[in-house]
């Protein structure tokens, strides 16, 4: 089954970079609005704050879906299923809903790193287990190296860059993709385009460009530390962008704008 693709569950809230009351805060109101998933990572350093939020939020363990992702640096025989552990402990929790591998390994080789994860998932760690940040060639090599399907691969998506490519592999391999950088970290707001779209629908610049997200088949990872925001993002699903509004934000992705470049992450791999 793809969780991500049912329901609440293809609004996730995501909780980078937060931490402290800014998280709490933010995780209680998007409770409250309506998320019922919620994405973390070990490389966040704030699983544990994840944990005490979710245990305050008090909602029955299968309400909610707990996407945790392994760092690099535990892509080995040794640290991968102890960090695992140490994750659901800080979690709170017996297993993830989804398990993800944050980046593909620096040398490329995505052999060990998804043996261990599929690992993870036969030890009952996780529920379902996915990638994040692969490129179109590494999802048709995955397929061919585990047996356990990939339900995600969380990539940057948004309107300013073109993620054709990915999307094709999404549809030959079956490993469905969901965004980060949903908003592109607020740069869509400088293209009067989205709120001018907006305005015939009576929804936000910010609800246009997630609305066009998930018409490309694509779950959404959104976050903010606003309530406001908070809410406008998970209130997506009571309208439909035309065809011809889809194909004006299509032509926007030739803008080519990336928020995670290598400067920026080491473990970048040669984008598609
Ligand atoms: N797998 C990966 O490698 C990876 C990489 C990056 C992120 N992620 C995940 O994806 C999540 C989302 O990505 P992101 O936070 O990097 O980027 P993002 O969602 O594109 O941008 C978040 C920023 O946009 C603003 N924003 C959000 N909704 C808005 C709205 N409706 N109107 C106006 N401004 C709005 C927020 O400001 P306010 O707080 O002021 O609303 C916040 O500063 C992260 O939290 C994380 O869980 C994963």
């Amino acid at each position: 089954m793809n969780i991500y693709f049912q329901g609440t569950n293809q609004r996730t809230f995501g909780t980078f970079p937060l931490t402290g009351d800014e998280l709490r805060n933010a995780m209680m109101h998007a409770g409250e609005v309506g998320y019922r998933s919620f994405d973390t990572a070990q490389l966040y350093e704030n699983e544990a704050e994840t944990g005490e939020a979710l245990a305050d939020l008090g909602f029955a363990r299968d309400e909610i879906c707990v996407t945790t992702k392994v760092h690099p640096d535990n892509f080995n025989k040794e640290t991968f299923l102890p960090s695992v552990e140490e994750s659901l402990k800080k979690l709170k929790l017996d297993f993830v809903d989804v398990l993800l591998l944050h980046w593909p390994p620096a040398d490329g080789d995505i052999t060990l790193s998804l043996t261990l994860l599929e690992q993870a998932h036969k030890a009952g760690y996780a529920r379902n287990i996915g990638v994040s940040n692969y490129t179109a060639q590494m999802m048709r090599d995955a397929t061919k190296i585990i047996e356990t399907p990939l339900v995600t691969n969380q990539v940057e998506f948004h309107p300013l860059l073109n993620q054709d490519i990915l999307l094709a592999a999404a549809t030959e391999t079956g490993i469905p993709l969901s965004s980060y950088c949903s908003v592109a970290r607020g740069e869509v707001f400088k293209h009067p385009i989205f709120a001018e779209i907006g305005a015939g629908y009576d929804k936000t610049a910010a609800q246009v460009v997630l609305r066009w997200i998930l018409q490309k088949g694509v779950s959404i990872n959104t976050m903010s530390t606003k309530r406001a925001n908070i809410e406008a993002n998970f209130n997506v699903m009571d309208f439909s962008l035309s065809s011809i509004d889809m194909a004006r934000i299509d032509a926007m992705t030739q803008t080519g704008f990336r928020i995670v470049t290598s400067e920026l992450v080491p473990w970048a791999p040669e984008w598609d």
